[in-house]
């Protein structure tokens, strides 16, 4: 076996383990679209976000934010209910979550109303289970 031969069975076995590991934790991912959402302004759209395996999140805490605004958040849910105050104020009253779905693992956030400077980078984050994705939207004029 020459050198980069025990590499790849090295990194092939520390890959392994890190799958194994993950799934024994037996935590789902924080899933969204592999491609940006595009609407147009005045649009009600959703950014999908998903727990993948599906797990109840009734009872998690999820954010929604944009790194690049101050306040960052777009919506924050705890203890089941929207914490309204911490939302950056050019979202006040359209966004949410579908709460019928968070049963379902179904953490999307709806976006009323779509504003040019709605476009961005939406980072939806699920601090119990340390999971975050991204979801781009473009907005067309
Ligand atoms: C948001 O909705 C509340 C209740 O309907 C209303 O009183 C308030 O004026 C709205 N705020 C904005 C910025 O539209
Ligand atoms: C999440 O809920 C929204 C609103 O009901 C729905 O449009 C979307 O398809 C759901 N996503 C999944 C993966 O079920």
């Amino acid at each position: 076996m020459d050198l980069f031969d025990r590499c790849s069975v090295l990194v092939f076995y520390t890959a392994a383990v890190f799958v194994l590991i993950h799934s024994c934790r037996g935590q789902s991912e924080v899933i969204g679209p592999l491609q940006p959402v595009v609407a147009l302004i005045g649009d009600d759209i959703i950014l999908p976000c998903n727990l993948d395996p599906v797990m109840n999140a009734l009872d998690m805490a999820v954010e929604w934010a944009r790194l690049d605004l101050n306040p960052r958040f777009v919506l924050v849910w705890r203890d089941g209910v929207e914490l309204e105050s911490k939302k950056h104020p050019s979202y006040t009253n359209r966004t949410s979550l579908f709460t019928d779905e968070l049963k379902n693992g179904n953490i999307s956030l709806k976006i009323s109303k779509v504003k040019l400077s709605d476009e961005g980078t939406y980072k939806c984050f699920v601090p119990e289970l340390k999971r975050q994705t991204t979801v781009k939207l473009v907005v067309g004029k």
